[in-house]
């Protein structure tokens, strides 16, 4: 293998294996070669000629086989490399690594490492929940074996939903980065986000964002009526600022442009206070160019048509005053039109009450954004509240999340973020 870094990647049977070809390709874009193993169900899934010739050598399948043992023995396949990966990892080949079983060339490759693992779980919701495998995964655990996913979603099977999605091959190759650069904490990605023997506190989060400029809204914005009233909204900016806070610790230079909240500033974080939706879009403006731009502010999309300059008098039989509305700018769809300093990616946010994945899909489309986070807040008290459910939106992509806490959203949001192609490239 000519690259300077290696991974040894198994390849077990699920179907999720077909993502694993994928990675292969990505792996090697980043300078990363892999050397393969398939298991015997993973040739029900893919072939060996597909796998070597994506990674542009042999892929290794039998463990009594002459030939093998005589190119490279099993002991040697499991140390000339830089990280084992298991992808998919199997509820079977979970099970034999938590319990030590060696009888075949994955799980005696596994066994006789001395380098550090790093499994992708891919399973039936039903399996994963089931209490061998919280037993097997607790194992791993304490064996130090890095976890990526797995994510939740729909199952290959009809009708089955939950966790079990292997994660996705960007998801898996920031992982494989983290690991490489010898991360002890992986950042969270899916149903259960990382095992490992020394798990960080925010400030040993891993730099994923280190050297990006991260720019993002929060808050409601009061549009003013007259200089005492406006109109406004239930925004607390908890979500919002929990981003800017999670973007920080990940290494991000993050410039917060923050509608008016009851709530402090993130430490680290340089905020600007706005009050209106213009003001709100005139700061974002003036705070470009930024490589990331997160738009969790909830603009009020109409304003008065003309504020009174003083404060509006009840009058006796005059009833009450007419109140214009104009539209307000909209600064997701006019940051995301730019031809000028447009940010690689682009987030936006949709509140939704109904048919929250329809009207998520379709604002990502007249908005003009990479990615919407969506979320329903008919009647569950999101909007003020301490935790979100939350849909990642994207134009060939759903992923639903459970329902979490802010800051738990907040930095998978970021993880996630930091994996997709876009946050590779600078602002255009
Ligand atoms: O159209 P809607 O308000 O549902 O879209 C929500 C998304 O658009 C959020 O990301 C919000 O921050 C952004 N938005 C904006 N400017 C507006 C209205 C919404 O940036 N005037």
């Amino acid at each position: 293998m000519s690259a300077s870094r290696s991974v040894l990647l198994i390849i077990g049977g699920g179907i999720a294996a077909y993502k694993v070809l994928e990675l292969i390709r990505r792996l090697k874009d980043h300078g990363i070669a892999s050397r393969c193993i398939l298991t015997k169900a993973g040739e029900e899934f893919v072939t060996p000629l597909a796998v070597s010739s994506l990674a542009g050598e042999r892929c290794f399948t039998d463990l009594f086989s002459l030939t093998d043992e005589a190119d490279i023995g099993h002991i040697a396949l499991s140390r000339s490399t830089d990280l084992v990966v298991v992808a998919p990892a199997t509820a079977d080949l979970i099970a034999k690594m938590a319990t030590g079983l060696a009888n075949d060339l994955a799980s005696t490759a596994l066994l006789a490492t001395d380098k550090r693992i790093l499994i992708a779980p891919a399973m039936n919701p039903r399996m994963w929940e089931h209490p061998a495998t919280r037993r097997n995964m607790a194992q791993l655990e304490t064996d130090g074996v890095l976890v990526v996913g797995p994510n939740s979603g729909a199952m290959a099977e009809r009708g089955e939903n939950g966790p079990g999605r292997m994660a996705e091959p960007h998801e898996l190759l920031a992982a494989i980065e983290q690991a490489l650069a010898g991360e002890t904490r992986l950042s969270p990605v899916g149903a259960i986000g990382f095992l490992g023997r020394n798990p960080g506190g925010p400030s040993g989060a891993p730099k994923l964002l280190a050297g990006k400029r991260v720019l993002i809204t929060s808050g409601p914005t009061h549009e003013p009526i007259d200089p005492v009233r406006y109109i406004a909204n239930r925004s607390s900016g908890k979500q919002g600022h929990a981003i800017a806070a999670a973007a920080a610790a990940a290494g991000a230079s993050v410039i917060l442009v923050s509608g008016p909240v009851a709530i402090a500033d993130p430490e680290g974080v340089t905020t600007i206070h706005v009050e209106s939706a213009r003001d709100m879009l005139a700061a974002v403006e003036g705070a470009l160019p930024a490589d990331i731009a997160i738009f969790a502010a909830a603009v009020a999309d109409w304003r008065v048509a003309e504020e009174a300059p003083g404060k509006l008098k009840k009058r006796a039989g005059a009833g009450a005053p007419a109140l214009a509305l104009v539209e307000n700018p909209d600064i997701l769809a006019t940051i995301s039109a730019r031809e000028i300093d447009r940010p690689a990616l682009v987030v936006g946010f949709a509140a939704e009450t109904d048919h929250v994945i329809d009207h998520a899909r379709a604002k990502l489309a007249k908005k003009g954004c990479d990615l919407i986070v969506a979320n329903d807040v008919g009647g569950t008290g999101v909007m003020g509240g301490d935790a979100n459910t939350v849909h990642l939106v994207t134009s060939d992509n759903v992923e639903t999340w459970p329902t979490l806490p802010k800051g738990e959203v907040a930095s998978r949001l970021i993880a996630h973020l930091a994996a997709m192609p876009q946050a590779s490239e600078t602002e255009r």
